[in-house]
């Protein structure tokens, strides 16, 4: 077993930020999806789905699962949204489920000061109510992958990767 801890979530839950916390609290790397396939293809996100779709995105998405299953252990990874749904996710470690209500993302979001650059680079994210609907068709399926599911609404950074820490014994 590689002993990655693999964040999974709906976009704008906080994954990245908890990711970060979570790697400076336990001393292991991180590294995140969306970052790899950037770097990998020279295009950020958004022109990515705008120039060859969507499926090409989550094929970009299965290669950099092949990858991480390869060469990355005790690391904490950090996934793009849809990430979950590569075929070998399992393989890649412990997967935690970061949870919130849609409507207390959409809220963060809304109110964060780059709010509006965020939902730019979010293709996914242009139309609230199509999201509102993919959230709802992803929940059950973010929680039938996890190997545990922390609901972060309401609560800090600290407080969020206490949990992480103490539950999967990472310290
Ligand atoms: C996506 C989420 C995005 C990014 C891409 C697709 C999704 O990452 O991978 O826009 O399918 O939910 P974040 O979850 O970091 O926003």
């Amino acid at each position: 077993m590689s002993d990655n801890i693999i964040l999974i979530g709906f976009m704008g839950v906080g994954k990245g930020r908890t990711a970060r916390s979570l790697a400076v609290k336990t001393g292991r790397f991180i590294v995140d999806t969306d970052d790899l396939i950037v770097t990998a293809v020279k295009k950020k996100i958004r022109n990515i789905f705008s120039l060859h779709g969507e499926l090409y995105f989550r094929e970009l998405e299965q290669q950099t699962a092949n990858w991480l299953e390869q060469n990355v252990c005790d690391t904490i990874v950090s996934t793009g949204g849809g990430f979950f749904m590569v075929d070998n996710l399992k393989k890649l470690g412990r997967i935690v489920y970061l949870h919130s209500s849609v409507e207390a993302i959409f809220d963060r979001i809304n109110r964060h000061p780059k709010s509006k650059t965020k939902i730019k680079k979010r293709p996914l994210l242009q139309d609230m109510e199509q999201a509102k609907r993919l959230f709802e068709t992803r929940l059950p399926l973010y929680r039938e992958v996890a190997d545990y599911e922390i609901n972060i609404e309401f609560r800090d950074v600290d407080d969020i990767v206490d949990e992480i820490v103490d539950s999967l014994q990472l310290q």
